[in-house]
This record gives C-alpha cells, sequence and structure tokens, in this order.
C-alpha cells in the first residue's frame, strides 16, 4: 500500500519546500489539494479557494515542479461557487506533467451533500488528458457499477465518507460481491461473527494509533467519537451506540462502551 501524502497552499516557496522535505522522506508523489471547502482554507484563498484562478494554480504549478523532484497528483472540485470553473483549471492542469487528477463532483458551496454531478465529472473525464480519478459517493457495489458504466475511462475511484461509514466497501467493491478476507485473501462472503472481529481490530489499531499520537484523553476522545459518527452505521442499532459513545466523558468509560457495542449486530456483509 502506498501512502500519498497531500498539501493545503497557495504558497509557493513553502510548497516547494514541503515538496522537498516529503521528498527526501521517500515520498515520490503527493497530491495537492484545490478542493478543501472549509471557510479557514478556501476563504484564505487555498484549497477550493484556488479555483476560480487558474492563472494562480498554472503560476504555482509551474514554480513547484521546476524546484522539486516531486510528482504531483491534485485533487480539485467543480468550482468554488461555479460548478463550470473546473473547465478553465482542467486546461491548465493538462499542460503540466502530472500523475493524475482526482475529481470531486460537487462545488465547495455543497460541501458533502448534495449529490456529486455526473455529467460534469462525465465531461471532465473527456477533456482531461491525465489519469482521472472520480470522487463523490461512492457507498455501495450497486451504485460503484453504475459509476463505472457512466466513466469507463476513469483510471481509478477514491472513496471518501464511504470508507468510514462502511470500512469494508474497498475490498467489497474490489471483488464487486462478496469480500475477500484481507487476512487471509479468501473469497467470498465475510461471516457477520468475522466482520465483527475485523471491524474491532480495527477500532483498536486506530485507537492504539491515536493515543500514541494525540496528546490526552480529551483530544483522544473527540478524536474516536468522530469516527463512530461513521462506524454506527456498520451497527443494526445505530441509534442507540451513538448516544452512548456520545455520553462518554472518559477513557475507561469509552472503552467499556466499545465493548458493549461490539455485542451488537452488524449490518449484513
Ligand atoms: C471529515 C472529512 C474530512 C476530510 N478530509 C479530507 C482531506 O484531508 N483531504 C482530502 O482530500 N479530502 C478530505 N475530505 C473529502 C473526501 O476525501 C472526499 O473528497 C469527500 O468526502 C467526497 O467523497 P464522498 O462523497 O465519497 O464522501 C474529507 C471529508 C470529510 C467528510
Amino acid at each position: 500500500m502506498i501512502t500519498m501524502p497531500q498539501v493545503l497552499t497557495s504558497d509557493t516557496e513553502n510548497f516547494a519546500d514541503a515538496l522537498l522535505m516529503l521528498f527526501d522522506a521517500g515520498h515520490v508523489v503527493v497530491n495537492w489539494n484545490l478542493g478543501c471547502p472549509t471557510r479557514n482554507v478556501a476563504g484564505r484563498g487555498r484549497g477550493c479557494g484556488l479555483m476560480p484562478h487558474p492563472r494562480r494554480i498554472d503560476e504555482i504549478l509551474t514554480y513547484v515542479l521546476h524546484k522539486t523532484p516531486v510528482k504531483l497528483s491534485v485533487k480539485i472540485r467543480l468550482g468554488y461557487h461555479d460548478p463550470d470553473e473546473h473547465l478553465a483549471v482542467l486546461e491548465v492542469l493538462n499542460q503540466h506533467p502530472l500523475t493524475e487528477v482526482v475529481l470531486h463532483a460537487r462545488t465547495a458551496g455543497q460541501t458533502y451533500l448534495a449529490a456529486p454531478d455526473i455529467d460534469r465529472a462525465e465531461a471532465a473525464l473527456a477533456l482531461c488528458r491525465h489519469p482521472f480519478i472520480y470522487n463523490g459517493d461512492i457507498t455501495d457495489v450497486s451504485g460503484f457499477q453504475s459509476l463505472r458504466r457512466r466513466l469507463p475511462g476513469a483510471a481509478g475511484w477514491m472513496i471518501g465518507r464511504g470508507a468510514l461509514t462502511w470500512p469494508f466497501l474497498a475490498t467489497q467493491l474490489k471483488m464487486d460481491n462478496g469480500i475477500a478476507l484481507p487476512k487471509d485473501g479468501c473469497q467470498g462472503q465475510l461471516r457477520p461473527d468475522d466482520a465483527r472481529l475485523l471491524l474491532r481490530e480495527f477500532h483498536d489499531l486506530m485507537f492504539a494509533d491515536y493515543e500514541h499520537w494525540l496528546s490526552g484523553p480529551r483530544r483522544l476522545l473527540d478524536r474516536m467519537k468522530a469516527q463512530w459518527s461513521y462506524l454506527v452505521h456498520c451497527f443494526v442499532d445505530s441509534a442507540s451506540i451513538a448516544t452512548r459513545i456520545g455520553r462518554c466523558q472518559d477513557v475507561p468509560s469509552y472503552l467499556q462502551t466499545v465493548d458493549w457495542a461490539f455485542e451488537h449486530s452488524l449490518h449484513s456483509t
């Protein structure tokens, strides 16, 4: 598995410095995020705030690609306010040697709520001369199959919330039907108890990592609660699990509640 770091900046010097540092750390491909819609990012001309400024994007790419040996992947949205802003941005991106373009098929104003605009994604795919990665609402096998029919030229697919809500999704999509057990590679339907064990293992690894990296129980609990806002949807009884997890005020009661949650049934795989 390759980890691709992501950079969120509009400052050419800082961008080049960050790329050089990442290169020294062993990363040869880095993603530039032109999709982040949050106000303190986009409102300050970074992330999606750059989408209305294709000439600035051109200047930044020209500078950093000449300064560093790192290859760039770029993630965009349809636009900041206007869903056609990506057309001019794609023309610029086509002039640079990129590894791929990822399109999140919503505007910044649509955040994560509106349905992705597949018609515009289809047109963008035709316009893009780089490997094109589609992103937006990939949540299940049948929806993914219909997207593949609409975008047969896509070079890849990025899953967002679908993977947080149902961590087995990527494997499930790869198999197209049924699940390959990640542990031993065996194919077929995952039994509910096995799915529960895998999910518990996933939770425990995530908890141990966050415990290691975050300072203090408050931040650890906040981060785990944020994960649970997605993970609860794995469980049939999601509402009561969400309530109990939300009430936890310290790590021991959190871990007790997690044990209790994992006694509940998962949705069928
Ligand atoms: C809580 C949250 C955090 C996110 N953080 C990032 C991020 O750091 N970098 C990024 O490229 N996208 C980020 N995204 C956007 C997702 O990668 C993805 O583009 C978006 O959720 C649309 O895909 P989806 O409809 O499948 O969820 C984030 C999304 C959410 C909901």
